[in-house]
């Protein structure tokens, strides 16, 4: 770490203080995935930065509820990781890759294992091995039964994984750099990422990081939309700062949608709660998912449960005055189950619905959730760039984990459960070939003495920015537009006209104004930086979803009501640079397991 020094500079309206650092490793990003990467790497001998803009034990990994998949077979229902790969396969209507579905399901054992060893408080079956539940799209031989393949710690497993892990990373001596926030990466002309750049909110000092890889780690983009069941953190700046970077984003027109937020709010009501014996019913008092799935019923696919809740409130079948919801009911269940294995829903169903799971239903709709698409990588975790000559070309000296990252191994819907697995596998790929790849002893390129001139004319702008819009009244018209637009059930129509508009948004970044001109504490300026990242990724999403001429997983298309893998057997990337134009390509799926010790899972009719 060097002294500060001043930038001085007549483009900009301030001066700034800058310090200078030298990682081997600089992961942007504590949650799950930035974490588990963080130790890996820390253990491994090599320098490790850390940089989060919430305390890591805050990042929304915290969130997540009902379990971590892993095929162990705990509950004696003969589980194995073929049945876990064919179940994500189907799961993500064969959009997935199959080389790094079969690396997921394969190595979720050892991972969830490891978490174990680690100290992960998870729940316990009589005879003391991990407790295993239930969870959507999880079967045993391809549907024949449900499989107990969620390892959880009651309702709280994403909580009871971050601390351990973030207590992991103080073992190994990870350097964190906790309430700083990323605002670009530090890219060299020929293409390669050398840095990345943040601000630290306590005090407003720049830090500039050279790294001989950065990972970014920085979670999706629910914020997005309206009502979603992510934090107000949960901003994809990692999304935003690859969009800059010339990076395209993948499959970025699959959004999830959790059938069960807490209607109004859109706090998460786990799958764990189906997973327990929990069902759905409409107005008329009806288990309507045996209609819409009369094998897995409640424990169908997430796309699937979410449609059939919204033709049934399209339908006249919504619950309430405005008839826009549907109950999610557990008074049936023994009252000791649900103190043990789901006390979190509990507590969050009578703050945020007043209501008492032992007695009333709880009421739910479909809220945005999970992100599919993000940064493209490979199966090591290093960012490909598909718009280079070759497609799998990477980007020399950066990785994406976790949500911000599209590997694909989730494809057009992600299995429940699936995503605490996607962390864990791919913070631990990604810290085995960062083993293999960096040197420790070898010597850093000096960054060129311009290279925060891009990160710093974006802050400086944005900070006095003076025109008529303030940050909320652009967000929530690109909140507005992304709910409206890109929802559950899309058109062509709907999505031009949000096309239209999400441009319109867009071009009103040129317009914002801040009110808080300072350097400390400056959330005015944060939510900007924010806004901008959100709205990169907005655009990107509303054009990928409109080129995408079929039905697949969550893209349910009115006007192309089937899949068509004779077309769009593909992932599609869209990149933007100034929010107006997009391009778009395309990758391959990869149809090839990893290894022949399992077929690939061919093309099929997805029901349940
Ligand atoms: O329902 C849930 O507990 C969410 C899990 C997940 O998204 O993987």
């Amino acid at each position: 770490m060097t002294d500060a020094k001043i930038i001085q500079n007549k483009n900009l309206k301030s001066e700034y203080k800058i310090i200078d650092h030298e990682y081997d490793v600089v992961i942007v990003g504590a949650g799950g995935a930035g974490l588990r990467a963080a130790l890996g790497m820390s253990a491994a001998g090599l320098s490790t930065a850390c940089i989060s803009k919430v305390f890591p034990t805050r990042s929304h990994t915290v969130a997540a509820q009902g379990g971590i998949s892993a095929a162990l077979g705990n509950m004696g229902d003969g589980d194995h990781w073929k049945h876990h790969v064919y179940d994500t396969v189907k799961g993500s209507d064969w959009l997935g890759d199959q080389d790094a579905i079969e690396y997921m399901c394969r190595e979720a054992i050892p991972s969830v294992i490891e978490l174990e060893h680690m100290g992960v408080p998870f729940s316990r079956t009589e005879n003391g091995s991990i407790y295993q539940r239930l969870f959507g799209g999880h079967t045993i031989e391809k549907g024949k039964a449900m499989a107990n393949r969620a390892c959880a710690a009651a309702d709280r497993t994403g909580h009871a994984i971050l601390h351990t892990l973030y207590q992991q990373c103080l073992k190994h001596k990870t350097k964190f750099f906790i309430e700083y926030f990323a605002i670009d990466l530090i890219m060299d002309d020929d293409g390669s990422c050398r840095g990345v750049t943040a601000l630290c909110l306590e005090n407003g000092v720049i830090h500039r990081f050279s790294a001989k890889t950065v990972v970014l780690a920085t979670g999706g983009y629910g914020r997005a939309f309206a009502t979603c069941t992510g934090a107000h953190t949960c901003t994809g700046d990692g999304g935003g700062m690859a969009l800059r970077a010339g990076i395209p984003l993948q499959d970025m027109e699959f959004i999830q949608f959790h059938p069960t937020g807490i209607h109004g709010a859109g706090c998460l009501i786990t799958e764990g709660v189906r997973g327990e014996g929990g069902y759905l019913l409409n107005s008329e008092g009806e288990r309507f998912m045996e209609r819409y799935a009369p094998n897995a019923k409640d424990l169908a696919s997430r796309d699937v449960v979410s449609r059939a809740m919204t033709i049934e409130i399209n339908e006249g079948r919504g619950i309430g005055p405005n008839k826009d919801h549907v109950h999610l009911t557990i008074t049936h269940l023994d009252p000791e189950v649900i103190e043990k294995r789901l006390p979190g829903i509990k507590e969050s169903s009578r703050i945020f619905a007043g209501v008492d799971v032992m007695k009333e239903p709880i009421p739910v709709t479909p809220t945005v959730h999970y992100n599919m698409g993000g940064i493209p990588t490979n199966i090591h975790c290093e960012v490909v760039n598909p718009t280079h000559k070759d497609p799998n070309s990477v980007v020399p000296g950066l990785m994406a984990i976790g949500e911000a990252a599209c590997v694909s191994v989730h494809g057009a819907n992600r299995l429940g459960t699936n995503s605490l697995l996607d962390l864990v596998v791919f913070g631990r790929a990604a810290s085995i070939q960062a083993k293999k790849t960096i040197d420790p002893e070898s010597k850093h390129k000096p960054l060129p003495e311009d290279s925060a001139d891009y990160s710093l004319s974006r802050l400086d702008r944005l900070r006095h920015a003076n025109g008529s819009l303030s940050t909320a009244e652009i967000r929530g018209h690109m909140q507005g537009t992304m709910q409206r637009y890109c929802s559950v059930f899309r058109t062509d129509k709907l999505m031009a006209e949000g096309v239209k508009e999400i441009k319109v948004a867009a071009a009103n970044l040129k317009n914002i104004r801040l009110n808080d001109r300072s350097l400390i504490w400056n959330t005015d300026l944060v939510e900007a930086l924010e806004l901008e990242n959100l709205m990169g990724q907005s655009v990107v999403t509303l054009t990928s979803a409109l080129n995408r001429k079929e039905s697949r997983g969550a893209h349910s298309h009115d006007d192309y009501p089937d899949r068509d893998d004779t077309d769009w057997l593909k992932h599609s990337l869209v990149g933007t640079t100034d929010l107006q134009k997009c391009t778009i390509t395309y990758r391959p799926v990869i149809m090839k397991t990893l290894t022949d010790e399992i077929e690939t899972v061919p093309l099929a009719k997805r029901v349940y």
